[in-house]
């Protein structure tokens, strides 16, 4: 038996649309699976989600994953999967992707480890794609390695630096909002003009963190692709930034497809104070909501 924490991550990071991600502390799902006698792949258990995720292995992330990985490996065992969700759905901080992550690490030890944590990345995304509709990498692999991530594709991993005493600050205002609606909201075609703004900024963040350059990464963070349409889905999102801001944050935005909103700031306390001001703007307007305060989590998803 192996169990795996894998743990949530912030998408897009503004700049970075469908492409860039990072892994916080905490939250994060734990993934239990063992071998079973009937040789069939299935869930067994899940906890925390308030009745809400499919036992059905096809329409369950962690049980996708993990038949896809089997099938790979042509391995005929059959596994027992046990899911401890301990994050909110629809929250924007990656839940179904941090399942399917749990799943393939949780597999691939119980077999002693044939593939490498970046070999198990397509796998993870098989999962992601049934929660999503749409095969895209910014939460399946911050998760699963840790750190920023550029996915250029998902065979083509970008690690890159994590300035020191960067922290990430995360508010989840309790409503929910399902990424199909906030990827529905976007348009099908991008001017020119943006595309341009967002490119300029996708390569300048990059340099910022190599460079470790603060003020260039406070500049590089704006979204012209999807922020503009989907700030009016998110509570109060002016109000929540002008209170990060005011904090000293570098940069603020939605995490994922919201509406959990992110601001990146550089040392724990500052982090902490900017947390406590994201939440008040929520709370003068009756919004109740979660602070979630951690490191950029280097490690990613880990057995237990
Ligand atoms: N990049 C994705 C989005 C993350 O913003 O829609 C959620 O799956």
């Amino acid at each position: 038996m192996k169990t795996a924490f894998a743990p949530a991550s912030v998408s897009n990071l503004n700049c970075g649309f469908d492409i860039l991600g990072l892994a916080i502390d905490r939250p994060g799902d734990e993934i239990t699976v063992a071998f079973n006698e009937e040789k069939v792949i299935r869930i067994v258990s899940i906890k925390g989600d308030n009745g809400k995720l499919p036992y059905a292995t096809e329409k369950n992330t962690a049980g996708v994953a993990v038949q896809s990985l089997f099938q790979h490996l042509g391995e005929k065992r059959g596994v027992d999967i046990s899911i401890h969700k301990k994050m909110p759905f629809g929250s924007g901080l990656g839940s179904s992707a941090a399942s399917a992550v749990g799943a393939v690490l949780a597999a691939n030890a119980l077999l002693d480890n044939p593939l490498s944590k970046k070999e198990l990345i397509p796998f993870a995304i098989d999962g992601e794609v049934i929660a999503s509709g749409s095969r895209h990498g910014d939460n399946i692999v911050p998760s699963l390695l840790g750190g920023f991530v550029l996915v250029r594709s998902e065979h083509d991993i970008v690690e890159l630096p994590v300035p020191k005493s960067m922290y990430c600050t995360v508010v989840h205002p309790k409503v929910e909002i399902l990424t199909k609606t906030a990827r529905d909201i976007l348009p099908k075609e991008v001017i020119m003009s943006d595309a341009i703004h967002q490119s300029a900024n996708m390569g300048s963040f990059v340099a910022a963190l190599y460079q470790d350059d603060m003020e260039l990464l406070a500049r590089s963070m704006e979204d012209y692709l999807a922020t503009p349409y989907r700030k009016s889905l998110m509570p109060e999102f002016d109000r929540v930034k002008k209170a990060a801001q005011y904090g000293g944050a570098v940069a603020f935005g939605i995490s994922g497809a919201g509406p959990s909103m992110f601001a990146l700031v550089i040392g724990q306390s500052r982090a902490t104070q900017v947390g406590e001001l994201m939440q008040k703007a929520l709370s003068s307007k009756d919004i109740d909501s979660t602070l979630f305060v951690s490191k950029v989590n280097e490690q990613g998803a880990r057995i237990l």
